[in-house]
């Protein structure tokens, strides 16, 4: 899983217009937590929904490293048997979590409470990405880390050290961070308690309690208490907002475009990007709104609509950090200028997304202007050419929307860590219509 030296090209070409109805794979944010929770449980856990992805794969291995039996019984279903919160034992490798951020930083606050010592290993993406973010807060609580040079990847976690909650105000709005304090905290002695800037997706929050575990939260704000158990459940795991987003903004620029998506998570700490589209006059209805395993989920039904380029609001950044890219190309597309601001965590993704995105949208003619925290986007036409994707999954994807309304063909480069977080997108996207080879 490391590295990605033998690059995957794909080509995606002007399409007439997307129809269909798709189901996009399981949430990842969620699939990870899932996986951890369950794995750290008194009793049998089944998962289903679960996000086949690399990332997430990594995180089930790690817990099957660490003793835990899981079980397949088929694609997107986990039988998880919990060894409980004191059950895990000490893995006999390094553990690799491949290309995700949120596996190691949520694993460093989990492994910081454990009585032995691990090491955690990433590819080169993520063994480039800050990880002192993490390793400072525990390290307050009493944690052990060390990691290479600067902050980076791999950690060192040092068991058999005692921790103490903490009260802690997160300096950005990160839900990596707060769930790294927050699962530390499981082990810590008296209260852990985390402010944020902004709010962000609660998903540890709301699993820790489906999972039994007293905590109290709200928004911006949660606060926990070691020393308790968690209780096997059951959990039902939405399709990810996030690799419907590529499908929203594909469908939103191909005139004559109409696609539903089935069963999409819509926790409002996701959707931000729902909200910058419908602002740049975006199409989007959600249908059969209900709740599916304690989360809001709907049917989206996208049709075409001439987009406008808009200021994004910067209070929706945190609600909509992963969908960037796809916002790009909706914005190097549309009439006039969109302007981001307020977003230089997408600097520190799987690549930073700012200088990739501008980078492969400026060799399809798109006018763009990095600032140190976001861009200024004049929308217009875009030609055919070459975007590099740098192994971003995100990136990769972008750009393959962008080949739908580019006069000619776009080559995409490095495109094999789509299959970190959505697995099949080359056939999703053709089914409704992608011209992708
Ligand atoms: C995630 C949180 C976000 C997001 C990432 C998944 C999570 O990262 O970008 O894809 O599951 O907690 P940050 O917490 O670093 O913003």
């Amino acid at each position: 899983m490391s590295g990605n030296a033998d690059a995957l090209t794909w080509v995606s070409s002007p399409a007439e217009s997307l129809r269909g109805e798709i189901r996009v794979p399981g949430d990842k944010s969620i699939s990870h937590r899932a996986v951890m929770f369950a794995s750290l449980g008194d009793g049998v856990s089944h998962i289903s929904g679960f996000l086949e992805g690399e990332d997430t794969r990594a995180t089930a291995r790690a817990f099957a490293q660490m003793g835990v039996r899981i079980d397949t019984p088929s694609a997107s279903e986990r039988v998880v048997y919990g060894v409980g919160i004191d059950g895990l034992k000490a893995p006999s490798a390094p553990v690799d979590c491949g290309n995700a951020g949120t596996g190691m930083r949520l694993l460093a606050g989990l492994l910081a409470g454990q009585t032995f010592d691990t090491t955690l290993i990433g590819d080169e993406s993520l063994s480039k990405r800050p990880m002192r973010r993490v390793i400072d807060p525990l390290a307050k609580m009493g944690a052990r880390i060390e990691s290479s040079g600067a902050g980076l990847p791999p950690l060192h976690i040092y068991g058999g050290t005692t921790l103490r909650g903490i009260d802690y105000t997160l300096p950005v709005a990160s839900a990596q961070v707060k769930s790294a304090l927050l699962l530390a905290g499981l082990y810590a002695q008296g209260e852990t308690q985390v402010h944020e800037p902004h709010p962000t997706r609660d998903y540890t929050e709301r699993m820790l309690r489906a999972f039994g575990y007293p905590i109290e939260f709200s928004e911006g704000h949660a606060r926990l208490s070691g020393g308790h158990r968690l209780r096997a459940t059951n959990v039902v795991v939405p399709a990810d907002f996030s690799s419907a987003a590529f499908f929203l903004v594909a469908a939103s620029i191909v005139p004559g475009s109409e696609l539903i998506l089935r069963d999409v998570g819509m926790n409002p700490r996701r959707t931000g990007l729902l909200h910058a589209l419908r602002l740049m006059g975006a199409d989007i209805r959600e249908a059969n709104a209900r709740e599916a395993g304690g989360e809001a989920i709907a049917d989206l039904v996208v049709r075409y609509a001439p987009l406008h380029g808009i200021d994004v609001p910067v209070e929706l950044v945190p609600d909509m950090i992963d969908e960037f890219p796809a916002l790009f190309v909706a914005a190097a597309v549309a009439t006039g200028t969109t302007r981001v601001t307020g977003a230089a965590e997408l600097r520190v993704k799987e690549s930073d997304r700012i200088a990739v995105m501008a980078k492969g949208l400026r060799a399809l003619g798109a006018r763009i202007e990095e600032t140190p925290d976001g861009a200024i986007i004049e929308g217009g036409a875009l030609h055919a050419g070459e975007a590099d994707s740098t192994g971003d999954h995100r990136c990769a994807m972008s750009f393959c929307v962008a080949g739908l309304v580019a006069a000619g063909s776009v080559r995409v480069l490095d495109c094999a860590n789509v299959a970190t977080s959505f697995p099949g997108f080359f056939e999703f996207a053709k089914s409704c219509g992608f011209r992708l080879d």
